[in-house]
């Protein structure tokens, strides 16, 4: 069944907030706070080692309230389910969206066109455990018969976020081997890690699920041919494997159908780092810590389909985002983990959220009239308190932000660690409380506070912990874009620039121009020189 069409600012409930809005606009949250001595206690969820206050918003239990109605009116709970049970939900690509299918320990099956999917990824799963246990262990041999000490990824977006994000966050849980990226097709930056590698000791591993992209097969190219530079063609078997759907192109590429490892159309690049794209992580932590990572993920997926929504993390989440988006008319969201671990956390979920939710067409084929998308950014604080924390306090722009922090540090380090968390809880305390206008104080210094923030304290960070804090900002996209009424698993706008770029690069191979804009005429004969 396809998802609902239902244009949000249509229903009851909007109406209503609209109307809440007005009321709540000129409200400052001091004021909630002194109304009701007990809010940190009503507004925050507790789940398994994760505690998410949200009482630092400018929103009451009514407007929480109405957000659920809003919720339930857009039928939100059959699209939880339509989404788990494999139902064609990207339904622009004609299908499923079974990324939690990779993380689910259910023995019963779920179906793809009436094929059970599980026991193919219960195979590549072993398969990947497997590989990397005689990678790690030192059974798998290169060409002189050395064990392999570098991985190399190569592939780009959702083939290369997720793996390079992981490798920061999970570094404290990993073994001997070096993993590096190879994303951008700017040739500098393969040469300058290639200089640094030994072909003897180091895997490839191409991770493109079309294997049809541009910079990952360049790179991949230029990697083999410097690689065979040193080695002969029937090593390459033991130096690269792939990771596709699209199992002919990867054997037209040379690469041995057993050294491939596949994924399903049912994955989204953007959320494929759990199925064999996270093969460099399982390679880099282990298979064990692997699976922790997505039995975290599993739970928040069972939190998120099983919970009511006021007490659903995910749901309460992307509901605030709303609220701010479509109500206050927030252009952006900062997301600020204390943890320098997660330093790759943004960029990676910058992806998931926005090359998701970043549409103008709802699911009935029309322009939407209201704001999609949120705009994320944000850096590991403290250092994005020394950069760009001044634009938060005292800017003219409403940025509700999320704080990210864990109680224990990994190492034990008291004196560090709560020096940082005292940061952290310092920031969203002057965020709400601000420092008013007082006789004698310049108003340069009045800081207006009001500032909207969620608090995610979470235990520690662990394979598990990241598997979970990942799955929640998934579940909480896939709400907004339930909400806003869009198709949030497609992915056309990234294609036009692609097709131009092909044309392009002819016009400056053969020098002879196509006809294009005025600016972008003039730039390639600069270029061409
Ligand atoms: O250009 C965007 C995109 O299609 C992403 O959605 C995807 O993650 C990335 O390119 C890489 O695609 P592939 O894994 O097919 O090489």
């Amino acid at each position: 069944m396809a998802l609902k069409a239902i244009n949000p600012t249509q229903t009851a409930a909007w109406q209503k907030l609209q109307a809440h809005f007005e009321l709540m606009k000129g409200q400052h949250m001091q004021a909630l706070f002194a109304q009701d001595a007990e809010r940190a206690q009503k507004m925050h969820i507790e789940w398994q080692d994760f505690l998410l206050d949200y009482s630092k918003n400018i929103a009451t239990e009514q407007t929480l309230n109405l957000l659920q109605e809003l919720a339930s009116e857009v039928d939100l709970k059959s699209a939880i389910e339509q989404y788990f049970a494999g139902e064609l939900i990207n339904q622009t690509e004609n299908r499923a969206v079974l990324h939690t299918a990779l993380r689910s320990e259910q023995t019963e099956p779920i179906l793809v066109d009436g094929q059970d999917i599980m026991p193919e990824i219960v195979a590549v799963k072993a398969k990947m455990r497997e590989f990397a246990q005689s990678i790690i262990s030192g059974a798998h041999k290169g060409y002189t018969g050395k064990a392999i000490q570098t991985v190399v990824n190569i592939g780009i977006g959702g083939s290369d976020l997720g793996p390079a994000m992981l490798n920061e966050a999970l570094k404290f849980y990993k073994n001997h081997l070096s993993v590096h990226f190879i994303s951008n097709i700017d040739g500098d930056h393969v040469l300058e890690l290639l200089k640094t590698l030994d072909p003897e000791t180091t895997l490839f591993v191409i991770v493109s699920k079309t294997f049809t992209t541009q910079e990952t097969l360049t790179n991949a190219q230029t990697i083999r041919s410097w690689f065979l530079q040193h080695a002969t063609e029937p090593e390459v078997a033991k130096h690269f494997v792939a990771v596709s759907t699209n199992l002919q192109k990867v054997q037209e590429f040379g690469i041995a159908s057993e050294n491939i490892f596949p994924m399903w159309d049912w994955v989204g690049g953007r959320f494929s780092l759990w199925s064999a794209v996270g093969l460099s992580i399982c390679l880099a932590v282990g298979p064990d810590h692997f699976e922790a990572l997505l039995q975290g993920a599993n739970q928040m997926d069972q939190h998120f389909k099983n919970t009511p929504f006021e007490q659903n993390m995910p749901v309460v989440m992307a509901l605030l985002s709303i609220w701010y988006n479509n109500f206050y008319g927030a252009e952006t969201e900062a997301m600020i983990p204390y943890n320098q671990y997660l330093q790759k956390l943004v960029p990676y979920l910058q992806q998931g959220i926005m090359e998701s939710n970043g549409k103008r067409v709802g699911r009935d084929g029309q322009a939407v009239n209201y704001q999609t998308g949120t705009i994320v950014w944000g850096e590991p604080g403290t250092n994005a308190q020394h950069a760009f924390f001044q634009l938060i306090h005292q800017g003219t722009k409403l940025i509700p932000t999320d704080f990210i922090g864990f109680k224990k540090p990994l190492y034990g380090n008291k004196e560090h660690h709560d020096k940082l968390m005292s940061n952290f809880f310092a920031q969203t305390e002057a965020l709400l409380m601000g420092r008013p206008e007082a006789p004698g104080l310049s108003p340069f210094k009045v800081f207006t506070g009001n500032k909207p923030t969620n608090t995610l304290l979470i235990e520690k960070l662990t394979p598990s912990s990241v598997g979970a804090l990942i799955a929640l900002y998934e579940h909480k996209l896939f709400v907004q874009g339930i909400i806003w009424n869009i198709y949030s698993y497609d992915q056309w706008g990234v294609e036009l620039g692609k097709v131009l770029a092909n044309g392009i690069l002819k016009d400056i191979q053969t020098k002879e121009l196509a006809p294009h804009d005025a600016s972008t005429t003039f730039l390639l004969k600069k270029y061409l020189g």
